[in-house]
């Protein structure tokens, strides 16, 4: 683990909610998947090419937007719960290390407000909501703000059930945060039981990929997959990219780890689609790792809400440029340059 993202943690632990906390930490019931993402990254041994000038080494990465870096910010939910700030803190750090940043459809801040931070693309993570007209407003609302990509989040057909209070919801929040962007496209008569239009709709099936890129003229990315059939069904149905994620070990427990299913992925689908993943990355060297196993990009979910917990948008932007810092730094000593390199090379010795 980064010694700043270790850092971060602590600090974070420290000064949050405990239920907070719980519900940052926590995976689904046992923890078996989120207790093996991490040490699944650490499987890997690199062959490093030598004697190579690596005296300029480019981390720039092409995939949805231009970015400094290929580590993104993962979507996570109520970042209001974690700082003041909240969404908008996160895009600010985001933007400031030049990193993509996935904007979750749960956010507890505008979505206008939280695009109107980042200067330059963004996408917005998106649930298929039961009532289909707060999905189809949400996103074009995000078009208008200038997402350049949707993530629909395949893996969370209802939430898995960890630390549930109150109203089956993952944490306790007050509505008129969890619904500050969903809320405003419901009726009265649906505001006085929102979950019941805004909660997933767990029927949903391939036919979403196409209606949410016919609604938004967007790319859409497929988040939640672990299964190489599963990423061609979703090429085959329209699908522009692939998340490898088990959801941070918060849905499905005992779900494989994504750094060992990402091989599969990339085999199946790589030459067709950009494959992405998350899922334990704590470090430069699981971030290597996964680029070099074919990933186009890595993202981060936890390590970015300690950060923005310890340090708000200052804390997002020192953890993302942290990792971006150390993944150049190694990058050179594996004698490779640019992402096409670090592709290309066969960096992975088993
Ligand atoms: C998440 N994740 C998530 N995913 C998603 O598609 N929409 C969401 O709103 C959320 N919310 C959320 C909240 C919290 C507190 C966590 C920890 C995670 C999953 C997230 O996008 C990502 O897949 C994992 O967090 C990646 O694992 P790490 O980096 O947290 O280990
Ligand atoms: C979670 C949901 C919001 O993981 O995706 O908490």
């Amino acid at each position: 683990m980064h010694p700043l993202v270790r850092q971060f943690r602590d600090r974070a632990a420290a000064n949050v909610d405990p239920a907070f906390w719980a519900y940052v930490t926590r995976g689904m019931d046992a923890g078996v998947s989120v207790g093996e993402a991490q040490s699944a990254w650490q499987h890997y041994r690199f062959s490093p090419r030598v004697l190579r000038d690596v005296s300029t080494v480019d981390t720039r990465a092409s995939i949805f937007g231009d970015f400094a870096s290929p580590i993104g910010v993962a979507p996570t939910a109520f970042h209001r719960l974690a700082h003041t700030d909240g969404e908008v803190a996160t895009a600010t750090g985001a933007s400031a290390a030049g990193v993509p940043l996935c904007l979750s459809s749960r956010s507890t801040c505008r979505i206008e407000t939280v695009a109107a931070e980042v200067n330059g693309p963004w996408w917005l993570q998106i649930y298929v909501t039961k009532e289909r007209a707060v999905t189809e407003a949400m996103v074009r609302r995000s078009v208008a703000a200038g997402a350049t990509a949707l993530v629909l989040t395949a893996d969370t057909p209802y939430v898995g059930h960890r630390d549930i209070v109150g109203s089956g919801r993952p944490i306790q929040l007050d509505d008129d945060l969890a619904l500050v962007n969903m809320g405003e496209h419901l009726s009265p008569e649906q505001f006085a039981d929102p979950w019941a239009h805004v909660d997933q709709d767990p029927s949903i099936d391939l036919d979403a990929i196409a209606w949410l890129h016919d609604i938004s003229g967007l790319p859409v990315i497929v988040k939640g997959v672990l299964r190489a059939d599963d990423s061609n069904r979703f090429v085959d149905a329209g699908a522009a990219g692939i998340w490898v994620s088990n959801h941070g070990g918060r849905q499905l427990d005992r779900a494989v780890s994504t750094a060992d299913v990402l091989p599969a992925v990339v085999a199946e689908v790589g030459d067709a689609v950009p494959v992405v993943v998350d899922g334990g990355v704590r470090d430069g060297y699981d971030v290597l790792t996964a680029l070099a196993l074919g990933a186009s990009a890595v993202f981060v979910g936890r390590p970015a809400i300690w950060a923005l917990v310890a340090d708000g948008a200052h804390g997002v932007e020192t953890v993302m440029t942290a990792l971006c810092d150390e993944l150049r730094h190694l990058m050179g000593l594996a004698g490779v340059t640019d992402l096409a390199q670090v592709r290309s090379a066969g960096l992975i010795a088993h």
